[in-house]
This record gives C-alpha cells, structure tokens and sequence, in this order.
C-alpha cells in the first residue's frame, strides 16, 4: 500500500500566521504539524510516501524530511499548482500509487489513540481481502465543517454530504482514507462541486455507489483533533504538551515509530539523538536509544 500526505491549500483560514509559512509546517508543541499525519502513516507500516504541496512550499517540506532515508521510508515530493480539491491527490499520485491501493490522509489532521494502530491494521487488511475503500466517522460536537455520514434507521451508510447546513448525524469523515487501486478512476471522473473543488467526498459517495464504502467509527477513546483555528492549533498543542509531559511518552515522534516499527536500528535512532541533542526532543530520541524508556 502506498502513502499520500496533501499538504498544499492556500491556509487562508489562518491568515496572517500562514501568509508566508504553509499551515502544515506551523508548530504543534513542539514539532511541525506534518509530523502528526506522517507518523499514522508510518504507524500503519506504510513505508513509501508522497507528500503533496504548493509549488512554493514543496522545497520546505523537502528540505525538513528530505528522502526519508534517515528513518528509514521512502518520499517523494509533486509539486500541486494550485488547490484543486482533495481528489486532485489520486490524479497527482498517478503514478506512485502504480497499481497498488493507496492511504490517503491530509497534511492538517492529528489522530492519537491507542487503538489507532488497531484501527489502521484492521483499514489494511480489509483493504487487502476485500478492496473498495475504507473512512471513518468521528463523532463531533459541531459537524457543519466536514463531511458528514448520513445513516439510515438500520445504521446503515446512505450519504456523505459535505459541510450540510443542515447535518444529518455528528458523525464527521475525518481526513484519513483508504481505497483500492479504482481511485484514480474515479477521482479523474469527479466533476467540480458548487465551490469548485473536486471533492473527496464525491469519490466516496461514487465508492458507496458500487457498495463498497466501509465506514468505520471510531470511539471516545480516540482523539482526531482540530488544527482549522488559532484556538484549534493552541488547545492541540496543550494536549500533546499534556500528554507528554504526564506520561513521558511522546505523541507522534516520527523517529520513534519508525525505530519500533523496525525501519531504521538503534544506533541510527541514537545518531539521529545526537544531532537534535540540545532539544528535549533530542534527548528523548537517545533516552530510547539506551534503553530508559521501553
Ligand atoms: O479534515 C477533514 C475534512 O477535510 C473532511 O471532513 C472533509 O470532508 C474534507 O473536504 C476536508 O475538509 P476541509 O474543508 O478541512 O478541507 P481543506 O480545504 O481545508 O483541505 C484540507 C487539507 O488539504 C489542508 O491541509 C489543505 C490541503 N489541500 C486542500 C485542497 C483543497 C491541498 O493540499 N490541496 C487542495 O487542493
């Protein structure tokens, strides 16, 4: 399975802070915000990634994570001209998905729940025996900014609508997506929606069309968080600053997964330390290494 992170769009929502610095690259604690989306990816053992962004920023994100190599993954970097719409991901991705199935997630979505690795299996394998695509539903206090499922009395999907006015369950569809190989199919078919995007939402809908969208939920022990506002970025950054200063554990320490999850050994996690050492971030990496954190 392949890997996609869309990091482009303009930001607008959060001028001035991202006038000249790309959303996804804004701090959350303390590390950029494309960490969080990468480290699911990571997480779900998806090892060749494409990362898409603006052409001003695609220099950015290359010289923050260059090739990967140094944990050990493989990305790669497409250049999106301007913010076509969130399907424009599978026609870019052409041809690194080739002919294998594709995880989609957007570059400004934090996930953190210790079922989420479960919960990625689970979207692979099914993926794997049975194909067609796999969302989720979260559910949100205020949907009207999503996509939002609409079920049926026998809690069965029959729409995805995106941003109702009028939501039809507080089920929002999280920006995390996987589909078989007939995405890129699709999404060229996508015609542009009344704001002129091409819409994920319309890929999934064409997906429940041919009775093969899987809708999972994912529960309260899980937190998708919200990086759409000032107040959304500054209560993320308290939550992971919480977390990890209560359990000692970081949250989304890219490093860190891709050591366990056996992509790179521990004299380079140790090596990796060692250039970030002045930071805590630094000295947690070599913590690792030494073995005072299991
Ligand atoms: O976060 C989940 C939501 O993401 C879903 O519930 C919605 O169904 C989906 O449409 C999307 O809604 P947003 O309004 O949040 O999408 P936005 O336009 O903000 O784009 C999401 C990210 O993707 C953002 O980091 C910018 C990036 N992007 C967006 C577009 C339209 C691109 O890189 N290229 C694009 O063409």
């Amino acid at each position: 399975m392949k890997g996609i992170i869309l990091a482009g769009g303009k930001g607008t929502r959060l001028y001035p802070m991202t006038k000249a610095v790309s959303k996804q690259l804004l701090p959350i604690y303390d590390k950029p915000l494309i960490y969080y989306p990468l480290s699911v990816l990571l997480l779900a053992g998806i090892h060749d990634i494409l990362i898409i962004s603006t052409p001003e920023d695609t220099p950015v994100y290359e010289k923050l994570l260059g090739s990967g190599g140094t944990i050990g993954v493989n990305l790669s970097y497409i250049v999106q001209q301007y913010p076509r719409g969130l399907a424009d991901a599978f026609i870019l991705g052409e041809r690194h998905i080739g002919d294998d199935s594709v995880c989609l997630i957007l570059g400004d979505n934090v996930f953190y729940g210790q079922d989420l690795t479960r919960i990625l299996r689970a979207a692979i394998k099914r993926m794997d025996e049975e194909g067609g695509a796999t969302i989720f539903g979260y559910p949100v206090k205020d949907v009207r900014s999503f996509g939002v499922v609409e079920f049926d009395r026998e809690h069965k999907v029959v729409s995805i609508e995106e941003k109702p006015t009028h939501p039809k369950s507080n089920y929002a569809v999280p920006g995390l997506y996987f589909y078989d190989n007939r995405v890129i199919e699709i999404a060229k078919n996508v015609k542009p929606s009344a704001r002129g995007e091409i819409e994920i939402t319309a890929v999934n809908n064409a997906y429940l069309e041919l009775g093969q969208l899987n809708v999972q939920l994912m529960g309260r022990g899980m937190a998708w968080l919200d990086t759409g506002t000032p107040e959304g970025i500054l209560k993320a950054a308290e939550y992971v600053e919480a977390v990890q200063s209560r359990q000692g554990f970081y949250i989304s320490c890219i490093e860190e997964i891709a050591w366990r999850r056996g992509f790179i050994d521990t004299e380079q996690l140790r090596k990796i330390g060692r250039e970030l050492k002045m930071t805590d971030y630094g000295q947690y990496l070599i913590s690792l290494a030494e073995g005072e954190q299991q």
